[in-house]
């Protein structure tokens, strides 16, 4: 069985400096890519260090071209770590540090309790645009043991350590988001990494090898079903994190940028209707039909959201 050899795999650094020319120019200083080595010798265990590997190159491992078609469990060829970053270790926006604490719990999205591995085949159906992983395959519980081994991590760190190296979370603006203004943002700020059809860049000629900058939308990025579709959902991801290693937007740039990124063509899931089964509990800016309110698809996509909070609250 193939195996990824721990140590040779993905962008194992990225060293990013910014020069502030004006609108700010984002300017790769050094990138070191290694690409994953894969050993049909060494013998699979669901240990923390495969589920790492799995969440770190997640194509190689489950991508749409593995070797092994029983492994083509996702769709895209982007890592869980594209939006986990650094494999969910970083404190703050979309860290998995203390995702093992929340589970089992009840999910609106699915009408009924889940757990760690049912959160995790959410993301695989969804942000990987794939289909579910076998509950007790090996690479579910390898990617279920790392996330464990995180909290243990997370309860063993210093209280710095804890804190985000964020900017301050992203506050919503009072106003329906503006695509336009975020074409500009992104023209400015993002384009020089996501490229200018948000089709990113491949880490090396083999598609195995994932990204060095994932796709923000298009045939290989995550589906219409996606946490990531939903714009305060990216906004504040973009807000803390992105540019990477210059997050510094405002809450407007945020918040539009986002609109745009969402404004493009992506891979549809099929039978989102389905989703919430109590539509009064569907996130204001789930941006798919149906909802329990009277609102416009493109209100819930676009915002202001205020008014959409307002009507549920009085009823
Ligand atoms: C396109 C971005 C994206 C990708 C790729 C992605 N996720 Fe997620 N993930 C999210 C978002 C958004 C959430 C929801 C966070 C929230 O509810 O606050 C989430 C939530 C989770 C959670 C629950 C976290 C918690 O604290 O409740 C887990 C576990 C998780 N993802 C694992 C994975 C794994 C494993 C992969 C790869 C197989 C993956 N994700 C790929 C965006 C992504
Ligand atoms: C310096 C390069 C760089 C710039 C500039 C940049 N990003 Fe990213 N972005 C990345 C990398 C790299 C990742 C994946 C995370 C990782 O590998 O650590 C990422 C991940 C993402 C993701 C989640 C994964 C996905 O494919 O959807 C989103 C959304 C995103 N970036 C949006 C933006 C937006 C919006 C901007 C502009 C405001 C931006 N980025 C600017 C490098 C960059």
């Amino acid at each position: 069985m193939p195996k990824i050899d721990k140590g040779h795999s993905g962008l194992t650094s990225a060293i990013l400096a910014t020069i502030g020319l004006g609108v700010g120019i984002a300017v790769l200083a050094l990138v070191v890519i290694q690409s994953p080595t894969i050993r049909d010798d060494a013998p699979a265990a669901a240990t923390a260090e495969y589920g790492e590997q799995i969440l770190r190159n997640t194509a190689a491992a489950l991508g749409p071209n593995q070797a092994d078609p029983d492994k083509r469990f996702s769709g895209t060829n982007m890592a869980c770590a594209s939006c986990h970053l650094d494999t969910g270790t970083e404190p703050g926006t979309l860290s998995l540090l203390q995702a093992s604490a929340r589970y089992p719990r009840f999910s609106g999205r699915d009408g009924h309790e889940g757990d760690l591995r049912d959160r995790i085949n959410g993301c695989m159906q969804r942000s990987m645009n794939g289909s579910p992983l076998p509950r007790n395959s090996l690479e579910m519980i390898a990617m279920e043991t790392y996330i464990l081994s995180l909290g243990d991590q997370f309860a063993a760190m210093g209280e710095t350590r804890r804190s985000p190296n964020e900017p301050p979370g992203f506050a919503e603006p009072d106003r329906a988001a503006s695509v336009e203004a975020g074409q500009i943002v992104y023209e400015e700020r993002c384009e020089v990494c996501h490229g200018v059809e948000g089709e990113g860049l491949q880490a090396t000629g083999n598609i195995n090898d994932g990204y060095l900058f994932p796709p923000l939308w298009g045939p290989d990025s995550f589906n219409n079903g996606a946490g990531m579709t939903r714009l305060l959902t990216a906004a504040r991801f973009i807000k803390a994190r992105m540019p990477l290693g210059d997050a510094d937007l405002s809450d407007d740039q945020a918040y539009d940028v986002a609109a745009y990124v969402n404004s493009h063509p992506r891979p549809q899931k099929s039978n989102l209707e389905v989703d919430y089964p109590d539509k009064a509990l569907k996130p204001v800016d789930s941006p798919y039909p149906p909802y329990a309110d009277p609102f416009s698809r493109e209100q819930h996509r676009l915002g202001p959201f205020g008014p959409i909070r307002e009507f549920y609250r009085n009823r």
